[in-house]
């Protein structure tokens, strides 16, 4: 059995059908040439920014580019062959990159990854034909940067109790820095040069973010006097992020603050984008702080947003009065940019700016940070599922909305959830390999089935730059009952019903209660029926039947604060008017106590009805979502 594995491997032959990502075209010949026989680069030839052609024969390998560039590119993909065999197909290969723009974004922020780690992971992108990383440096949870005129932002943030964002939140403690028991760290300018140098030696750019004005209450911690002058903690719902604060606009000293750090940042890095962060900025302060609706008054502001805009405006200013691209978030573009300027596109649907570019980075395709398996049987990890089938699916130029002007694709990487590298690799890889693929490979050369193949070769390469990834080829997959129709009495009986379904859960109405489809792990797959109150509803089975079961499911999940019911209550009745007794089921797990769960709340009976009656009624506390149920099912 060992010795016809050796066999196997030796005789093998590396082929570029087998790499990842998929190459514009290649075509293989007879025969094929040792993994190490020499390579004669030629440059100055008239290609495309980043293309190369490699033409493989019995002896030597020809690579063909432009410049260094394409060189670099034909480079990898000669290291990849060399990884899969010391034998090469002969074979000519002509190839270029999709797009300008492909990169990761690597959340630096919500739990500490050292140097070391980032430089696997620029090995594994270069591999991959990725050009961008982009480094989260600064949120919520903490600051990495070392800062010489602002100290005080990773000398007292960069450290904190909590390894995961998820743990600091409770009790949402900084320390000093390397105090006993805390976790953290933060990047020195010196080894930020380094990881630029390692960087920009594989043609790959870091870009910068520092996230402003909100996303700041590490900042704010530091310098407290940033905050607005209404600033209060807030308490309440702990699944919810009540930490989003910002800086105070209307104070002169926070234009000293981002200007200054800007000015370190932008000397630091050498990028072209400096990204600038924008999103999700509360702006619950600035509607009572005296200086904020000083400033409001001032320039005739009407509304809170507008200090956003005058904010991004400024600061998007300032940047390209430094030479860089500013790059922000999509809520960024709310402003009037200047032509310079680059959105983020991370919302699902947004208006985008016709005059400037957009990266892709549409969450529901991108954020890596999602759970790719069954959730259940996963760790921890942000409230949606995306499998590797639907990242590689993703096409950004047909999104729906996808604006004119797309300069590329960005994977993100949130990591709250994710304080070790091997579970932070698990979660990147090969979802990025996907992105990677995308990226670079045309359209025409998108094919799962034989991605899936690839990735068992790709493996092995993984393997031996010491990362760590989700084996496709264990995958639980998709909910079952969401994958075939379930049958039973009530399918596609009327449902009435007087209780309030969620706008944003409406889809198919109270006939996709009965409708036998089952939703899938996600509750926006317009499966799940959203109750925003309590769930009271009576179907009709049409006769008089015996009935042993009345069940539904619930979908449970914490990262997203969507809660079972507290109960639910079953009657029956034969003639619509006098009731059974109810029978009552208590649901004894909570999104408290969970992560996420898909419990079918039921009840046994043994009787003979026409109605069924089925209430659920919620918990009482803080989350006020919806209810999400998929199926009411009678047996
Ligand atoms: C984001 O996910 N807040 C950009
Ligand atoms: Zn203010």
């Amino acid at each position: 059995m060992i010795a016809s594995f050796f066999i196997t491997v030796a005789l093998a032959i590396a082929s570029p059908a087998d790499i990842i990502p998929a190459p514009v075209s290649f075509r293989e010949m007879p025969g094929s040439c040792a993994s190490d026989a020499p390579v004669k680069y030629r440059l100055g030839k008239k290609m495309e920014k980043g293309a190369y052609k490699i033409v493989i024969d019995r002896r030597r390998i020809t690579v063909d580019a432009a410049d260094s560039l394409g060189a670099f590119y034909a480079a990898q993909t000669l290291r990849q062959l060399r990884m899969h065999s010391d034998k090469l197909a002969c074979c000519v290969i002509e190839d270029a990159p999709r797009f300008a723009y492909r990169g990761y974004m690597l959340d630096l922020v919500s739990t500490w990854h050292d140097a070391d780690y980032i430089k696997r992971q620029i090995d594994a992108m270069a591999l991959c034909k990725m050009n961008v990383l982009h480094l989260h440096l600064s949120d919520t949870h903490a600051w990495r940067l070392e800062s010489e005129k602002f100290p005080l932002l990773h000398q007292t943030t960069s450290w904190r109790y909590g390894a995961s964002g998820e743990d600091w939140k409770v009790n949402r403690l900084f320390a000093p820095v390397a105090a006993p028991g805390a976790v953290g760290g933060f990047y020195t300018k010196e080894q930020m040069r380094d990881i630029i140098c390692y960087a920009a030696e594989r043609h790959i750019e870091i870009i910068p973010e520092i996230d402003f004005p909100g996303h700041v209450f590490a900042a704010l911690s530091a310098y407290p006097e940033l905050r607005c002058e209404s600033y209060v903690e807030e308490q309440g719902d702990p699944n919810q992020p009540p930490y989003l604060v910002e800086l105070c606009i209307g104070n002169p000293r926070t234009f000293d603050f981002v200007y200054g750090i800007l000015d370190e940042v932008a000397e630091l890095f050498p990028s072209d984008y400096l990204h600038i962060g924008g999103d999700e900025a509360k702006m619950t302060a600035w509607k009572t702080c005296g200086k904020c609706q000083a400033l409001m008054h001032r320039e005739g502001m009407k509304d809170v947003s507008e200090l956003q805009q005058y904010f991004t405006r400024k600061v998007t200013e300032y940047l390209v009065g430094k030479g860089k691209r500013p790059v922000g978030w999509d809520e960024y573009a709310q402003a009037a940019l200047p032509e310079e300027a680059v959105v983020m596109k991370w919302h699902t649907k947004c208006e985008l700016p016709a005059g400037n570019d957009v990266i892709m980075a549409t969450h529901n395709y991108t954020y890596l940070c999602y759970y790719q398996d069954a959730p259940m049987f996963e760790r921890p990890a942000w409230s949606r599922y995306l499998p590797l089938d639907a990242v590689y699916g993703w096409d950004p130029a047909q999104e729906s909305g996808a604006p004119s002007r797309i300069l590329g694709i960005e994977s993100c990487q949130w990591t709250s959830h994710l304080p070790d590298d091997a579970y932070l690799d698990y979660m990147t890889w090969p979802r990025l390999a996907a992105i990677a693929e995308r990226a670079w490979s045309p359209e025409s050369t998108r094919d799962y089935n034989n991605f899936k193949e690839r990735l068992r070769k790709f493996y092995p390469v993984l393997d031996s730059l010491g990362i760590n990834y989700f084996d496709i080829d264990k995958e639980v997959g998709h909910r079952p009952e969401s994958l075939s129709g379930v049958n039973h009495l009530a399918l596609n009986c009327p449902v009435q019903s007087t209780s309030a379904i969620s706008a944003s859960y409406s889809q198919g109405g109270l006939p996709a209660l009965t409708d036998g489809i089952c939703g899938d792990w996600n509750g926006d797959d317009h499966r799940w029926i959203g109750f925003s109150e309590a769930m009271d509803v009576t179907v009709d089975l049409g006769e008089v039947k015996p009935l042993r079961y009345v069940g539904a499911s619930f979908l449970c999940h914490k990262g997203y604060s969507r809660d079972l019911p507290k109960e639910v209550r079953v009657s029956f009745s034969s003639d619509g008017i006098s009731w059974s007794e109810e029978i009552v089921r208590v649901c004894e797990i909570s999104l408290w106590g969970v992560q996420c769960a898909y419990p079918e709340l039921g009840i046994n009976t043994d009787c003979e009805a026409r109605y069924v009656r089925y209430r659920a009624s919620r918990r009482e506390g803080p989350v006020k979502w919806p209810l999400l149920v998929d199926e009411l099912i009678v047996l």
